[in-house]
């Protein structure tokens, strides 16, 4: 190992922070890099990624972050396919800075265009065979790799009782929940995504928090292992990644202060139990969006909900509100089937 994987995998770690007596945060700078090594380290040894081989993958940030930093102290070269609507001028340079080629795919929808990143990643493998895709969307490797963050939550606060986590491709809450229910089998295990992603059968539309939800259905979101979902807009997710900077020193990303808003809720009504919350990255690269007064000042004034309405059946709502639904560990099909009689196929774009 380098030195510069030695600091990768310090990088990897995340800090734990008390919010509460009863509530705990992982709080990762780029929580992406757990996956993106397991995943790299894994391929090398099986011999799917071969010395100086290329190496793609569809993102719509942070992942493609981590496996650029792998990529360029290890030597391999990278194409990373996102889209438009995602990836900022300031992260495209970072990514372009580490040797990755960058392709984003005309977004006109605003949904991520998750399908026609897929069909352009399908092409280039069709031509260059050997090139190696992580998959973080649908290989186990990904839930896997929270093995790692599991062990470190158990010997760093002993027993949990509620893991409440984001979910985008599922890798973090269901691989890092997976492996806590071995030790604690009544774990609690909340889900946070936001309005008009597909993940939890809200139909697909412009999603304006970013980092969490998806506009297709990845194999590692495990719908049977969620007691409970939650829909966190834009607005509310902002005011608690200002209050976690304000009222912890914790200089936060929006989707951890998603995490972090449902995390204290589920806190202060069951102070009997030990919340721990996945908070997956920091803030600086929201500097000049989230953190910056001028880009929130239309937002400022909006009423932020302040509880979780509970839905009765699924629907979107506005960047203001916070939604909650018992989930109880069911299939998507079976809650979908149950509402409107749709498949999760007829909701995906
Ligand atoms: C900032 C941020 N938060 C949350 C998530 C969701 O994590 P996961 O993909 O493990 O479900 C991601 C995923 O890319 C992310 O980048």
């Amino acid at each position: 190992m380098s030195a510069g994987e030695d600091y990768l995998r310090a990088y990897e770690t995340p800090r734990f922070a008390q919010l509460a007596p009863n509530l705990n945060a992982a709080c990762f700078s780029l929580m992406k890099l757990m996956p993106a090594r397991f995943m790299v380290d894994r391929a090398e040894a099986s011999g799917r990624l071969k010395r100086g081989g290329h190496i793609i993958e569809t993102t719509s940030g942070t992942f493609g972050l981590a496996i650029a930093m792998l990529a360029a102290t290890r030597g391999y070269a990278l194409t990373l396919v996102t889209a438009s609507s995602l990836i900022d001028l300031k992260l495209k340079r970072r990514l372009e800075q580490l040797g990755a080629k960058v392709i984003a795919i005309d977004d006109p929808q605003g949904d991520g265009n998750q399908r026609g990143r897929l069909e352009y990643l399908h092409k280039t493998l069709q031509n260059n065979p050997d090139t190696y895709w992580p998959r973080q969307y649908d290989s186990p490797e990904n839930r896997l790799a929270y093995a790692r963050l599991a062990d470190l939550v158990v010997r760093s606060l002993g027993r949990v009782d509620c893991l409440v986590g984001c979910v985008g491709t599922g890798g973090s809450l269901c691989g890092t929940g997976g492996f806590l229910r071995e030790l604690f089998p009544d774990l609690r295990m909340i889900a946070v995504d936001t309005h008009r992603s597909m993940l939890f059968g809200q139909p697909v539309g412009r999603r304006i928090l970013r980092g969490l939800g998806n506009s297709v259905l990845p194999d590692n979101v495990r719908h049977e292992m969620i007691d409970d979902i939650h829909w966190v807009g834009a607005l509310p997710a902002y005011a608690m990644a200002h209050g976690l900077f304000r009222d912890h020193g914790l200089f936060m990303g929006p989707t951890s202060g998603a995490a972090a808003l449902v995390g204290a809720w589920f806190a202060r009504q069951n102070p009997e139990a030990s919340t721990v919350v996945i908070m997956p990255d920091e803030g600086h690269r929201h500097s000049d969006t989230v953190y910056n007064p001028d880009w929130l000042a239309g937002l400022k004034d909006w009423p932020i909900s302040l509880e979780p309405t509970v839905l009765k059946r699924i629907h979107p709502a506005e960047e203001t509100a916070w939604t909650r639904f018992p989930w109880d560990r069911r299939t998507l099909s079976g809650v979908l089937a149950e509402f409107d009689g749709s498949s999760p196929a007829e909701r995906q774009v």
